[in-house]
């Protein structure tokens, strides 16, 4: 067993091609999933836009957009990029081809299943959790594998110390299997509908600390584990501190857990369980910007680089949005700001800080990095679409979010708005006449941000078909020349 820092194992033990499918669908659905969300958002400026087809209502077109940014972008970015850092930083190929290229096709068979199966109107009704039963089954199945996979090659490592991006990817696909497993607990009626085991308050209980769970797990501790690879490689410079990276995990992991609650304030859930979520969600302020300011702080000493490098403008902005979403988050924890902020845009504009700002911007800050490497050439075939890229996602998050706080803001105080006499000020039309304009500011938002991504999948299509860097002819699985980063292992293994 080679354990010393320089261990490297022969290049073509790297099973690429499973990240390399990976990849091309993370674009593939990005693209889909998007151009969703901009037609809902469209929707709710011109409702006439679902041409009265029940297919393309509103109220199944917008989990077709959840399930399609959350498990298709970004669930295949996360095979693509776990896949790819746990072969790299254990310097082992990945444990089975066989189940690996069956993550790959199974998922993308529950994927086609949610985009047939959501638009036809079969829900099991809880948001995040809506796939029916047999597809929920084969998720399980699918997950399974995905574990196997992952941990099996940590078992199989070629170096004694397991890098800290593998915690983060090892802890959210556990806690995947936990959440997804208890919140779908549900009694089968036929074959497209089913209902859940819980009852009443303990159903929403279970559903919210799931659905928290699904935001600090898949959407945020998986994305870390992105980020301690790619900022590091990106930037050239170690992680700024190793014991901050530790530290945050088991911090961020533990209260995780605990702020589900929230998501249930005012409700009939037990007014000690709505305190104890608002309690750990402020906590949870200090684990979340110690992991931001561990991937902001690697750029020290490389500062000047932001100014040219577009990939690190995706890594740095993304991780920007984190700590602005995450400190969002707690203050809307607090009971009295939740009273204002819960059925407002508001939560919409934060959801979307977190999803366009975080989650998508490191997705396409790695993807950018990975995608040449991947094929075996020096860089994308245009670099500068890259930067465009950039800007047009920071202006597409920023007209975004600003129109949600201020239609959200506005609506949490015209409802509550009250005369003298106690009669309320404004009736709920008035709400939604007023909110119109910053519709059409979001939907503005959001084409900026879909065309970004369209730039995004042309720039591949020419980087994969090889109109620049080396000869695509060059064996793959053998091209990867560069060592591993060295914080990989640490100067004393
Ligand atoms: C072009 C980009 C996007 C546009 C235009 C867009 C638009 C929308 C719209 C119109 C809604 C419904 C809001 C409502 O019901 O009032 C929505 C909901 C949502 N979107 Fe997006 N979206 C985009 C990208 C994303 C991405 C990349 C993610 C995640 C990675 C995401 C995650 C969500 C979530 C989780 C919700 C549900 C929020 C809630 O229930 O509170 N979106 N989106
Ligand atoms: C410290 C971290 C965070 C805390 C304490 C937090 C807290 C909250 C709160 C209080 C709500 C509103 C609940 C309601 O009134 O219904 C909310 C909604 C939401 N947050 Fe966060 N948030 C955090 C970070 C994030 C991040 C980083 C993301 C995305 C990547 C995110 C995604 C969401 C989503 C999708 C919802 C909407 C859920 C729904 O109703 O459908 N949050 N969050």
């Amino acid at each position: 067993m080679g354990m010393t820092g320089t261990a490297s194992a022969p290049a073509e033990t790297f099973n690429y091609r499973v990240v390399r499918q990976f990849a091309i669908a993370t674009v593939f659905w990005g693209i889909v999933g998007m151009a969703v969300g901009v037609l809902i958002a469209a929707q709710l400026i011109w409702p006439q836009l679902n041409f009265d087809i029940p297919w393309l209502t509103y109220g199944r077109l917008r989990p077709l957009h959840t399930n399609g940014v959350i498990f298709a972008f970004g669930g295949c970015g996360l095979f693509a990029t776990s896949y790819y850092v746990v072969q790299r930083t254990c310097q082992a190929r990945l444990f089975s081809e066989k189940l690996a290229a069956f993550t790959f096709w199974g998922w993308q068979l529950v994927l086609v299943g949610a985009v047939i199966t959501l638009p036809m109107g079969f829900t099991s009704t809880k948001e995040y959790a809506e796939l029916e039963w047999p597809l929920d089954i084969l998720v399980v199945i699918v997950w399974v594998a995905y574990a196997i996979v992952f941990f099996g090659t940590i078992v199989k490592r070629r170096v004694k110390h397991i890098y800290v991006a593998n915690w983060f990817f090892g802890s959210y696909i556990l806690t995947i299997a936990i959440l997804y497993l208890f919140n779908n607990l549900e009694l089968p009626v036929s074959m497209w509908k089913s209902y859940s085991i819980y009852p009443g308050v303990q159903d929403a209980m279970v559903q919210w600390w799931y659905g928290h769970n699904a935001v600090g797990f898949f959407l945020t501790t998986s994305f870390l584990g992105m980020m301690y690879y790619f900022v590091p490689k990106q930037a050239g410079r170690p992680i700024y501190s190793y014991r901050l990276s530790i530290v945050h995990f088991w911090a961020l992991a533990f209260t995780y857990m605990w702020a589900g609650p929230h998501h249930l304030l005012y409700t009939s859930l037990p007014d000690w369980t709505q305190s104890l979520g608002m309690a750990f969600s402020l906590i949870l302020l200090a684990p979340s910007w110690g992991g931001m300011i561990n991937g902001i702080m690697t750029l020290s000493g490389a500062w000047h680089k932001l100014r040219t490098d577009p990939i690190l403008k995706f890594l740095v902005v993304s991780l920007s949005f984190y700590g602005m979403s995450t400190f969002e988050g707690s203050m809307m924890s607090i009971r009295t700001v939740n009273a204002l902020s819960h059925y407002t845009d508001w939560t919409i504009g934060h959801v979307h800080s977190g999803a366009l700002g975080w989650v998508a911007m490191i997705t396409f800050g790695s993807l950018y990095y990975l995608i040449p490497r991947l094929y075996g050439r020096e860089k994308m075939a245009r670099p500068e679409l890259v930067n465009l890229h950039f800007w047009l996602a920071t202006l597409g998050v920023v007209l975004y979010i600003a129109a949600m706080w201020i239609a959200g803001v506005m609506q949490g105080l015209m409802w509550r708005a009250t005369s003298e006499d106690g009669m309320l000020t404004y009736s709920f039309v008035e709400v939604v006449k007023a909110t119109y304009p910053f519709y059409a500011i979001r939907l503005l938002g959001g084409l900026f941000f879909l065309t970004g991504v369209c730039l995004m999948g042309w720039n591949t299509w020419l980087t994969v078909r090889g109109q620049t860097g080396v000869n695509p002819k060059v064996p793959l699985e053998t091209l990867d020349p560069r060592t591993p980063h060295p914080t990989a292992v640490p100067a004393s293994a």
